[in-house]
């Protein structure tokens, strides 16, 4: 397939070009700047505008773009920086998929979909939550809709917390646990819907190459576990102790009220139940197997 990516530079997306180098793909880039090289193509999202070559016979595009929702705290400016960053160029995707007929769409999202998920196990069909987040996702969800309503497959990523060695959530947590610093957050009882690097880039492919998957599809490992398993396999994984407790109100203090509350002292108990009956078969079939793996 001639695939084309948007947010290509970002923690997925660079190792999602690679992955489907290898698998006999051929990938372009969506670029926010001036090309630099031969398969980088421009686009500017908030003007609407992508290079006219750029998606002359492309079978999909994948859109991976966004600004990191937990890297600063949430002023009513930083939401909106969220929410334009995500919104924004998937209508631009969208309605560019619509006017050149591409046959797949495959868009990012998240498993802050649900919203404060409790202890259900949340599949698909769940209705979407309260708060930012799950408001984000809908709103990010809801863009693509020109797409779907041109016949193109629409395929909704509701990704979890990405477990990879070069960054992301476990670069910051790595550093803390080895200064014998780790803990669960809070009581530890919120879900953790993570998945594996591995896991995750192969199952955008599996959603690329696979025409009967479309609609959203729960990007996480298919046994979640809560914030207190995940400190005690974390731990375990570097032969650490991780023996604090760290109270909400710290949190809160930390990186204000809104995002402690719904980025980590609540989660979702996910399961990817469109994939499993997809037949996807997960490399990564445990937390502690996602973790050994990073050593
Ligand atoms: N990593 C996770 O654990 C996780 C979990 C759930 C959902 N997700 C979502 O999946 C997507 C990719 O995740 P990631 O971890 O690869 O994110 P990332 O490393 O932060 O990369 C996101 C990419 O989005 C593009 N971008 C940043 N700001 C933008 C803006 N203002 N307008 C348009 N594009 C912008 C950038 O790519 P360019 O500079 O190349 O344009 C950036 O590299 C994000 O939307 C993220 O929210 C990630």
């Amino acid at each position: 397939m001639r695939v084309i990516v948007a947010g290509s530079s970002g923690l997925i997306g660079s190792s999602l070009v690679v992955e489907l180098r290898k698998a006999g793909h051929e990938v372009l880039r969506l670029v926010r700047r001036a090309p630099a090289a031969a398969d980088e193509r421009r686009w500017n999202p908030p003007a609407g505008s992508i290079d006219p070559d750029a998606l002359a016979g492309v079978d999909a595009v994948v859109n991976l773009c966004g600004a990191g929702v937990a890297d600063r705290r949430w002023t009513e400016a930083r939401k909106q920086v969220l929410r334009d960053s995500r919104s924004v160029p998937t209508e631009v995707l969208a309605a560019a998929v619509a006017e050149h007929g591409i046959p797949v769409l495959v868009n990012g999202s998240a498993v802050g979909f649900y919203g404060d998920g409790g202890d259900r196990m949340l599949t698909e069909s769940e209705r979407s939550g309260d708060g930012f987040l799950a408001m984000l996702c809908r709103e990010w969800e809801a863009a693509t809709e020109p797409a779907s309503a041109a016949g193109a497959r629409v395929v909704l990523l509701r990704t979890g917390l990405v477990l990879s060695p070069g960054g992301g959530l476990l670069g910051p947590l790595r550093s803390l646990f080895s200064l014998l610093l780790g803990g669960r957050l809070s009581d530890g009882q919120q879900y953790w819907p993570w998945i594996s690097l591995t896991d995750e880039l192969a199952a955008i492919r599996f959603c690329l190459e696979n025409d009967g998957v479309s609609g959203p599809v729960n990007l996480s490992g298919p046994v979640p576990v809560t914030n207190r398993e995940f400190t005690k396999a974390f731990a375990d994984s570097l032969g650490r102790p991780a023996p604090w407790v760290i109270p909400g109100f710290a949190l809160h203090l930390v990186f204000g009220a809104e995002l402690a509350e719904e980025a980590m002292l609540t989660g979702q108990r996910a399961v990817p139940k469109a994939l499993e009956n997809a037949g996807f078969s997960f490399t990564h079939g445990t937390v502690q197997l996602a973790l050994a793996a990073l050593r």
